[in-house]
């Protein structure tokens, strides 16, 4: 009975033990990829080093002062440009697989077109790429993170459809220069803002506001573009270079506010991020319907000859489809939505508040911190990686970017709360099917923030802007993350 009983206190200790140290642990699937993202104009400064040209960005700052919350600008930003060797030391003592970058357009093709290509911009990304490789980190690099040649700007940029020959060329020259050692590359980053804010605001260069119209013209070149890129890539350097190629949209959660507002937040889906990814991803191709036909009535009601989005013909809408190897998601936060019925209604000049309908959202309780531009609401990423599961037939994801803002110091215990409470909701779309192939976190390191200048610090890494070094001091995030990639999984 004695020894009975010792056999059983054993084993109730042995499973007590396993509760407290491994049951809740959860692991990442073996082939899952860790990464960290950065881009040119955020970190490189050298903005007018060695031949680069004016990118939107240097001509916004420098011309209209003070656009940016602190008066910044990215002229020297992290100075990467000079210190990538300790960016790589950073990615190693990280422990990422790959490093998440962008090429500065005008700083590799000055004039903006491919009869200049500029010998110190090649090094420079030579230099980049083949360091990390020394240490067995892949590159992952998006052609387009905003930097639009300042010139290309003035013959119309994103309205102009001969950026989609321009963007072809330029990418077409970026794959043959560096396509020997990049195997995954991301034509454009972040449509919705590129566009929408861009075009349709004051909130992003080139700050157009044409609202109601420029940002529906940017989508469909912006869109074609992007497939162009992806053809060349895939009928000309693939079966050579054997890498990968697609677009990273970005998307908030929209939460309706109750069951009756279900139509609302499918209208914000929608309008934000379901315009780009149902061209590319959806079985049938083109504008979503959703979309194609509020927009024609109202345009139609306000007075237009045609409507306001531009339609795709068919060749158009084909080339579209299907062009990816992968879907690239930016998320951040959720936002709660409801129909606000006093605000519906035809406005006299094209909107596109007016055409979602949508009325308004609120932010509320999960803004988490003043400082912060990101609202903390894990179960948002795990409603939204299921809808793109379910509305797109379960695509190859990778997260390109996800991370939090603080206003700066190495405790950042939100930062950590954060990545944790996120990657949990992306393991549980994985346990139920979404096949989610890698996680990117934003950001290496504190950078130019766009329009938030310094104040927002989104880093791993803290960036001293005091020190001329742009010293790099690692978080408690940064050791945390790190931890979780060497144990390839969660703690409880
Ligand atoms: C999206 C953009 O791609 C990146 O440039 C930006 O810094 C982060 N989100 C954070 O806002």
């Amino acid at each position: 009975l004695l020894k009975i009983s010792i056999v059983s206190l054993i084993l109730a200790t042995l499973s007590e033990f396993n509760k407290v140290s491994g049951q809740d642990i959860r692991h990442f699937p073996d082939d899952f990829l860790f990464g960290a993202a950065t881009a040119s104009y955020q970190i490189e400064g050298a903005w007018n080093v060695d031949g680069k040209s004016d990118s939107i960005w240097d001509h916004l700052t420098h011309t209209v002062p003070c656009t940016v919350a602190d008066c910044s600008n990215g002229d020297i930003a992290d100075n990467s440009y000079y210190l990538y060797k300790r960016d790589i030391e950073m990615l190693r003592e990280l422990g990422v697989d790959y490093y998440r970058f962008s090429i500065s357009w005008p700083r590799l093709l000055p004039t903006s077109f491919t009869d200049h290509v500029n010998p110190a911009g090649v090094e420079y990304y030579n230099n980049l790429i083949n360091e990390m490789l020394k240490y067995n980190i892949t590159p992952m690099v998006t052609l387009y993170h905003w930097e639009l040649p300042q010139k290309l700007q003035e013959l119309g940029g994103w309205t102009n459809p001969s950026m989609i020959d321009w963007y072809g060329d330029y990418a077409k020259i970026a794959f043959e220069l560096f396509g020997d050692r990049v195997k995954f590359w991301i034509t454009v980053n972040e449509p919705h803002l590129i566009c929408h804010r861009g075009y349709g605001s004051t909130t992003m260069a080139p700050r157009l506001n044409m609202q109601g119209t420029g940002e529906y013209l940017c989508a469909k070149n912006l869109m074609l573009a992007h497939a162009r890129a992806w053809h060349i890539y895939n009928d000309e350097y693939r079966s050579l270079q054997k890498g990968n190629i697609s677009i990273t949209i970005s998307a908030t959660w929209y939460e309706p506010e109750s069951e009756k507002d279900a139509a609302a937040a499918e209208d914000y889906h929608q309008f934000d991020w379901g315009i780009y990814a149902h061209t590319v991803f959806s079985e049938e191709g083109g504008w979503p319907h959703l979309v194609a036909d509020r927009i024609a009535t109202k345009s139609e009601l306000q007075g237009f000859a045609r409507s306001r989005l531009p339609a795709l013909t068919a060749e158009e809408a084909s080339n579209l489809l299907g062009s990816s190897d992968f879907y690239g998601l930016n998320h951040y936060s959720s936002v709660y939505v409801y129909r606000n019925e006093s605000v519906v209604g035809l406005y006299e000049s094209p909107s596109y508040y007016d055409d979602i309908e949508a009325g308004t959202f609120r932010l509320d309780e999960w803004k988490i911190s003043p400082n912060s531009s990101v609202n903390m609401v894990p179960w948002g990423f795990y409603k939204l990686l299921s809808k793109i599961r379910k509305d797109y037939n379960n695509p190859p994801i990778i997260i390109t970017e996800n991370g939090f803002a603080t206003a700066g110091g190495l405790e950042d215990d939100d930062r950590v709360k954060y990545f944790r409470g996120y990657m949990a909701a992306m393991l549980d779309a994985i346990e139920e099917g979404s096949d989610i192939r890698a996680y990117t976190a934003w950001s290496l390191m504190d950078n130019f923030e766009w329009m938030d200048g310094y104040t927002r610090r989104f880093g791993l890494y803290e960036v001293d802007y005091e020190s001329l070094e742009r010293t790099r001091t690692p978080r408690k995030s940064a050791f945390v993350f790190k931890e979780i990639l060497r144990t390839r999984s969660l703690d409880p």
